[in-house]
């Protein structure tokens, strides 16, 4: 965890499709007010790991906390519901201008 709970924290996570093993044991943490980019080749797993911290869908293993309260892991996964719901959310790139 973060020293001071704030922020995103990233625990462990693990994720496979079928045979294909994405990642293992990812463990990164993002400061808050602070803009922080996730760099890899295609198919590193970038957007998983997205889909994972914005419960998409759930992680094999491991834990997201935001704020220093869970709010993604493996057996569960929490998708803001309603308008006043907090909780990480993504967009997706447009080629529209
Ligand atoms: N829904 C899915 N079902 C099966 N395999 C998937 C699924 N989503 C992603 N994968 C596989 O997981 C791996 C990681 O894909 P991901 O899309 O997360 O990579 P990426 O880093 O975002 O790539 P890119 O730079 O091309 O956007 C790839 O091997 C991909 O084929
Ligand atoms: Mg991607």
């Amino acid at each position: 965890m973060s020293a001071d709970g704030r922020g995103l924290h990233i625990k462990q996570l693990a994720k496979h499709f079928g045979g294909v093993r994405v990642f293992d044991d990812v463990t990164f943490d993002v400061p808050p007010r602070q803009v922080t980019a996730l760099l890899g080749p295609n198919g590193a797993g970038k957007t998983t790991i997205i889909n994972i911290i914005c419960g998409i869908f759930p992680a094999d293993h491991g834990e997201v906390y935001l704020g220093g309260g869970r709010v993604s892991s493996a057996s569960s996964r929490t998708r803001p519901s309603s308008a006043g719901s907090c909780g990480p959310s993504r967009t997706c790139a447009s080629s529209r201008l």
